[in-house]
């Protein structure tokens, strides 16, 4: 029998590894993820393509679906009762839930729509989610600043030609695929795993004069393949959209690099610690690779700002474990 999403959380909360608060936020996550798929899915026709002609605090220019997707999230998981702030890529600070509405145990955040350069090309985006505990006292940024180790739920949604919800517990990674004749996310693969060693990379090889020494030599000896010191032919790809490259590693692994570069020495790196490397580094964790900034594992780095970016490797063990070593 297929089991449903609503039907795993059932279990996880029997079992005790989640509590109701938790069962209802992640819930209420797969839900508005359906609304964003709609949206994604009709497209032109959904009035959704194109700039929405801001910018966000990161100098980044919104996209309509940023916007979009941020409001249906931010409206759909202030009244769950379960968080008592959220954070957003999209937005400058957090927001603490509404007096409207009960508040709740854990603080969620997210990247609304990711790969944004990808939606009016009809190529994969999704949706990003890390959940922690609230501390105790009045919500702020700050409240937010915790390390990724400490995440108590995280995944995404992918939309591309299935739409696919993965998530972690803390007990392993599960996908489930929309079936879109009832609406229901399915359960399509659990106990995902990632193979130690792999013969493919990511990278945006565009940004290579840019890198720092260890990854140009990583990545010379990958593009050397057997007449490398590897001595193994390494396959190449890039979505633009680390949704889609983190799917592909928990599918069939491979390593992911967005690397520190030189052009501004205040950003490390382009993908964010809170919404982007820290929930990606717990799944990648839970299905048994590796996740760092060069250095230190992405999941034990202190946070010290809510829109702080991180250099990334991440996906299986001894590929990262190899270009993280070039670093020290
Ligand atoms: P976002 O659309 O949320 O700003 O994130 C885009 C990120 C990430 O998903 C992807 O890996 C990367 O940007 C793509 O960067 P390039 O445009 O440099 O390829
Ligand atoms: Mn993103
Ligand atoms: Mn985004």
């Amino acid at each position: 029998m297929s089991k449903t999403f609503e039907q795993f959380l059932s279990e996880q909360l029997t079992a005790g590894v989640i509590d109701q608060q938790l069962v209802n936020l992640l819930a209420a996550v797969a839900q508005l993820s359906k609304q964003i798929n709609d949206k994604v899915t009709n497209g032109a026709l959904a009035g959704v393509l194109g700039a929405a002609g801001t910018d966000n605090i990161q100098g980044e220019h919104q996209k309509k679906l940023d916007v979009i997707s941020n409001e249906i999230f931010v409206r759909g998981v202030q009244w769950t009762g379960s968080v008592s702030g959220m954070a957003s890529e999209e937005m400058d600070h957090c927001l603490v839930t509404p007096d409207a509405y009960r508040r709740g145990k854990y603080l969620i955040l997210f990247d609304p729509l990711d790969g944004s350069s990808n939606i009016d090309i009809n190529a994969p985006i999704g949706t990003i989610f890390s959940v922690t505990k609230a501390p105790k006292g009045e919500i702020s940024d700050e409240s937010f600043l915790q390390k990724g180790r400490k995440q108590v739920a995280a995944g995404y949604v992918m939309y591309s030609a299935q739409t696919i919800l993965t998530v972690t517990v803390g007990k392993g990674v599960y996908m489930f695929t929309l079936d879109l004749s009832t609406g229901q996310y399915i359960m399509s693969k659990e106990a995902v795993h990632i193979a130690p060693s792999t013969a493919e990379f990511a990278i945006n090889a565009s940004n290579w004069r840019h890198w720092e020494r260890p990854v140009q030599r990583y990545v010379q000896e990958l593009l050397e393949g057997i007449n490398g010191p590897l001595d193994k032919n390494f396959n190449m790809r890039w979505v633009a959209a680390m949704v889609a490259e983190v799917h592909r590693i928990l599918c069939r692994g491979g390593i992911f690099m967005y690397p520190k570069d030189n052009r501004d020495p205040t950003k490390p790196g382009k993908l964010r610690l809170m919404y982007e490397a820290n929930p990606m580094a717990f799944l990648i964790e839970q299905a048994g690779g590796r996740a760092t900034n060069g250095y230190e594992n992405i999941l034990d780095i202190q946070p010290t700002k809510l829109h702080e970016r991180v250099a990334v490797f991440l996906g299986s063990s001894e590929e990262v474990h190899r270009v993280t070593t070039y670093h020290i």
